[in-house]
């Protein structure tokens, strides 16, 4: 997706700042998100922040993760899907971090305009997350409390950038063409040659074999 400048891109001047909220509970046994991470952890403008490695026992610092916030443009969560959702630590971040009066609520500005989407991996395959599939439901309909909660804090909400399958990988070469996806949606994003609009409309802003 690329192509005309949307309302929340027109205000960019200079290059977007992105937050990678990572979060996965056991990062030195995965095999997809550790590389997807060290993929795009280089970039500038990029900001990588491991969840569960700064708050192992889950005592979060709600006003360095706002100040964080407000440093920065985008906000990536990536994580691998458990249970149909997040690792917990991202919901313990929500509960905490996204506070009323602050990012939502009597006027609340301090996240409107900027963007925000899921990077996932799932074990199940893009066959299985569809109706009529196993599992019945798009990733995208499953990821809805992240849309809404993105909503109420007026951000814009981007599809998800999902890599499906992700227990059927049979060494990292396959990784790569998500490695350089990835790395290429928050270039994108930085440098304001991705077509927010569309990537928002879109089911994936990558997703199934590339
Ligand atoms: C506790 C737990 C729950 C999981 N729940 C799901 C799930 O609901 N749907 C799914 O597709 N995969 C599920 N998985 C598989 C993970 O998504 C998969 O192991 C992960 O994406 C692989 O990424 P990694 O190599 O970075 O660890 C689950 C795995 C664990 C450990």
């Amino acid at each position: 997706v690329s192509g005309a400048p949307s309302r929340y891109t027109e205000r960019v001047t200079s290059q977007r700042q992105i937050l990678i909220l990572l979060a996965h509970p056991t990062l030195e046994r995965s095999r997809i998100n550790r590389r997807l991470i060290d993929a795009v952890s280089d970039l500038k403008g990029v900001t990588v922040h491991d969840l569960y490695e700064t708050y192992p026992a889950l005592n979060i610092n709600v006003r360095r993760e706002q100040q964080m916030l407000l440093e920065h443009d985008v906000i990536v969560f990536q994580h691998p899907f458990y249970w149909y959702s997040t690792p917990a630590i991202l919901k313990e971040w929500q509960d905490l971090v996204l506070e009323h009066g602050w990012a939502y609520g009597n006027n609340a500005s301090a996240l409107r305009g900027k963007i925000t989407f899921n990077a996932l991996t799932a074990a199940g395959t893009l066959d299985a997350y569809r109706e009529g599939g196993a599992n019945r439901y798009s990733i995208r309909q499953l990821i809805a409390p992240y849309e809404l909660t993105a909503r109420l804090c007026g951000m814009q909400f981007l599809a998800p950038f999902v890599v499906y399958g992700a227990l059927a990988f049979s060494g990292p070469s396959e990784v790569v063409p998500y490695e350089k996806a990835y790395r290429s949606v928050l270039e994108g994003l930085r440098d304001n040659t991705l077509d927010v609009d569309a990537a928002a409309r879109a089911k994936h802003l990558h997703g199934g074999p590339a």
